[in-house]
């Protein structure tokens, strides 16, 4: 014990420490490498744990079936879809989330509900270390991380990709050396994809060089626009205190929502951003993401809450959003500031109620009709042609003269000197 270095992390696992693992699978090369190595390197058992937020295409069958194959006293897999979209969409809806002016979040957002999703079969389990496949580079490992250490003191995190050194030809070499299957061919590397029922991100190969224009076999969810229908599609959505219930006045159940909106976006090569992102640990990175649902579903939320909202609450709302963003992205789903934001989030949702219609075509995304009982328009007021009632017209000179008042002092005071020589002078 002397010659131990102080631990700098309280939270990480240690060798000598480890005896029944909850790895975080998902199926993938380095999780499924992972599964073998932590039972090889530490005799440790290893209990699998896979959620489905609504990732398009995956069979979880297979999935548990390799888990188990590679020597998992067993797997778990989590329809968490449900839970996803109800207390994570939905609140990031209600804050327009979107981070650095393109990400809606989706990845961000599934994170902590995956980290606690993992204490909880942890402890179920009888697992004292919780493993994931995070890189040391990127933002995921903050949130899984941070989650587990909030929610789990007890609990202890592996995360093998940040010190194995293994590149991913020693990866490969590693899983045929273990017969674990790699899907896809093993000669060139494939894209890095996460994704989930709110978007889809890929990253790595030519899109690091930031001179590379997107090729087309990234777009593997949305459309390219070039190849979308030429007929337009309009799609309205329906809202009931900033959540969405109905698309195309067709009640729907959330995750059916979103999964619909995704497709009717997607169809029309809606929801391509191609984005420069700062990470929280400090690098600058390029993501392509695809993220259809959330094109449609931001924009008519945004464009609603501007309608019902007063001039004053519209203008301050955008500043919490974007600090509710931050958050969310920056891994503290669980700092305090976060549910006290969400508190604002609801009370200006209350009125958020109302329908907007969006027309999808070729890549656009554009409102084109709005109703809501609880709109600050009254087009008797707004009209061009004459009024009469509760807007007097010759109440304006009036209003001007006090609204406009410090500004012209100031004018006159700042060019007091200029006087006589053109300073005054409107010509
Ligand atoms: N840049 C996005 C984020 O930080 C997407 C990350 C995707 N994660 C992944 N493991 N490929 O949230």
């Amino acid at each position: 014990m002397s010659d131990h270095l102080p631990r700098t992390v309280s939270y990480e696992a240690e060798p000598g420490h480890i005896g029944r693992v909850l790895l975080l699978y998902s199926g993938g090369l380095d999780t499924s490498v992972m599964l073998k190595w932590i039972q090889e390197r530490y005799g440790a058992e290893v209990v699998a744990l896979t959620v489905n937020l609504g990732q398009p295409g995956e069979d979880y069958e297979v999935v548990r079936e390799k888990a188990m194959r590679l020597g998992a006293l067993d797997c778990h897999v989590v329809d968490a879809r449900e839970e996803f979209a109800r207390d994570f969409v939905v609140p990031a809806i209600k804050a327009n989330a979107v981070y650095g002016l393109g990400y809606p979040l989706f990845t961000a957002l599934g994170r902590p509900l995956i980290a606690r999703l993992a204490v909880h079969y942890a402890r179920r389990s009888g697992c004292d270390t919780i493993a994931h496949g995070c890189t040391g580079k990127g933002n995921d490992q903050v949130r899984i991380d941070a989650t587990v250490a909030t929610l789990a003191p007890e609990l202890k995190v592996l995360a093998p990709v940040r010190s194995w050194q293994m590149g991913r030809e020693e990866e490969v070499t590693y899983a045929r050396e273990h017969g674990i299957p790699v899907k896809g061919g093993t000669e060139s590397a494939p894209y890095s994809i996460d994704d989930n029922l709110w978007g889809r991100s890929s990253e790595g190969r030519w899109i690091e060089d930031l001179a590379h224009a997107p090729e087309d076999d990234v777009f593997q969810l949305v459309t390219r626009p070039e190849e979308a229908p030429d007929e337009p599609e309009v799609v309205t959505v329906g809202f009931e205190a900033g959540v969405p219930v109905a698309l195309n006045g067709e009640r729907l159940e959330l995750v059916e929502l979103l999964e619909r909106a995704a497709r009717m976006g997607a169809r029309h090569g809606v929801g391509i951003v191609d984005h420069i992102e700062d990470r929280i640990v400090g690098l600058k990175v390029r993501d392509i993401y695809e993220v259809p649902a959330a094109a449609i579903i931001l924009l008519a939320h945004q464009e609603l809450e501007k309608l019902v909202g007063t001039i004053h609450q519209n203008q301050l709302k955008p500043m919490l959003d974007q600090r509710w963003a931050y958050l969310v992205y920056a891994g503290l789903w669980w700092e305090p500031l976060r549910s006290d934001l969400d508190a604002y989030m609801e009370a200006a949702n209350a009125q958020v109620t109302g329908t907007i219609a969006v027309k999808l075509y070729k890549g656009s995304a554009r409102v084109v009709t709005r109703s809501s009982p609880y709109a600050i328009y009254d087009a008797q007021l707004a009209t061009f042609a004459e009024s009469g009632g509760l807007f007097s017209q010759a109440a304006a000179p009036g209003f001007i003269e006090l609204w406009s008042l410090q500004s012209r002092m100031a004018w006159q005071v700042r060019h007091r000197d200029e006087e006589g020589e053109g300073g005054q002078s409107g010509a």
